[in-house]
């Protein structure tokens, strides 16, 4: 047996990728592995991760975006350079079973990018496999029939089996259909996933609102991996999301009074504010000072001001859209012009909230 213990790190919003990390991990005790699997969010930081000694380090974490979720890369970037240790990449992503066909999410660059900062940091990175599991993403799409969504499990499960147990023969896991599948994909979404990494997740961020609904328990606050939300409000707190939230929907997901949409409605217009010309704009108007500077317009430029209208434009609206639905009414028009409400919540069937999160 080429491994004698294995530490696997996991990062998980609804419960997908814990319980894959789990599956992977019984699959390696049960060949004599000493094992340990750890949610990143208990991950240590600093001396204790510098000081991180096994023979298989293996990596579990959602697909967002076509490609590994902001915060795990960085928090693969933030671990030990290493000679000798192997290591495997595992990206979950969003299978739909549709009658008796079962269909692939994507996960495009989320394996890759994460081998190669490993690969890069000295680990001999022996794998990577992408796993269906049921999608998580209500805000896009309503979520499936229970069944349904246990089948995808129980299909997910065989996989993360059969890629552990060929690991741990000492077998190196990247010439597969499922790899090339990928690549294919990750290499054609590359701009898609740079768009969602630079702007699409901070707009995701803002759209999350608590309908009339939230008693202001804070529970979604006190279990964000990232700290990304603060209650506000002395007399009635409610949730506020900042700008860190990955959109991971594990706060929708475990409200207890199914508080948090993901708003629509909220969307439409805070698009429409997200796109208005502003550089265009500004360089007109300075055209009055610098004559010819229009010139800019088309050029990196112009794009590095849309940039700098972007992020404060949707901040400032989000906080204008926090205290206008402090008010019932309008609140409930949000609420009922946004699909989330009436499609209900996906979380992984046998997740409990404390086996994920970092609050004790
Ligand atoms: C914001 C967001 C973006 C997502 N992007 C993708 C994607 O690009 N491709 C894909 O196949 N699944 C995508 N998904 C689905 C999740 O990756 C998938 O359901 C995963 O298993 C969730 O794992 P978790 O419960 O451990 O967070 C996305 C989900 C969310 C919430
Ligand atoms: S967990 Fe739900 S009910 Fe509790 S504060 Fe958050 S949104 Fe409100
Ligand atoms: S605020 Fe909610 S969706 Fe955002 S990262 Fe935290 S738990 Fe996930």
């Amino acid at each position: 047996m080429p491994y004698k213990d294995m530490i696997v790190y996991f990062l998980s919003g609804t419960g997908n990728s814990f319980r894959i990390a789990t599956c992977i991990g019984k699959a390696a005790k049960t060949k004599g592995i000493k094992t340990k699997v750890l949610s990143i969010d208990k991950a240590p930081s600093g001396k204790e991760l510098k000081d991180l000694k096994t023979s298989l380090l293996g990596l579990v974490f959602p697909t967002h975006g076509f490609t590994a979720p902001w915060h795990m890369i960085k928090f693969t970037c933030r671990l030990p350079r290493v000679k000798k240790t192997s290591a495997f990449c595992t990206a979950t992503r969003a299978g739909l079973k549709i009658g008796k066909v079962f269909t692939p999410g994507i996960s495009g660059t989320a394996t890759f990018i994460i081998a190669l900062i490993l690969f890069i940091k000295g680990y001999r990175v022996r794998g990577a496999v992408s796993i269906d599991m049921p999608s998580n993403w209500y805000s896009l799409h309503p979520i499936q029939q229970e069944k349904n969504l246990r089948a995808i499990i129980t299909r997910a499960k065989l996989k993360a089996d059969e890629f552990i147990n060929k690991l741990i023969k000492g077998k190196n896991i990247w010439l597969t259909l499922n790899n090339l599948y990928e690549i294919i994909w990750g290499l054609l979404l590359i701009p898609i996933s740079l768009g969602y990494l630079i702007f699409g997740r901070f707009f995701l961020a803002k759209l999350f609102f608590a309908n009339t609904n939230c008693n202001g328990c804070g529970i979604c606050a006190d279990n964000c991996s990232f700290g990304a939300i603060t209650m506000r409000g002395k007399q009635d707190p409610r949730p506020f999301w900042k700008y860190n939230c990955e959109s991971c929907m594990r706060c929708a997901a475990f409200c207890p009074k199914n508080a948090i949409e993901a708003g629509h409605s909220w969307a439409v217009i805070l698009y429409h504010i997200s796109v208005i010309p502003f550089s265009v704009y500004l360089l007109s108007w300075l055209d009055n000072f610098i004559p010819g500077i229009t010139r800019l317009q088309g050029g990196w430029i112009e794009e590095a001001l849309s940039l700098l209208y972007f992020y404060p434009a949707i901040f400032i609206s989000y906080y204008i859209f926090n205290l206008f639905i402090k008010i019932p009414i309008v609140n409930r028009l949000f609420t009922i012009t946004t699909f989330t409400h009436f499609w209900g919540r996906y979380r992984e069937p046998d997740t409990r909230l404390k086996q994920i999160s970092l609050h004790k």
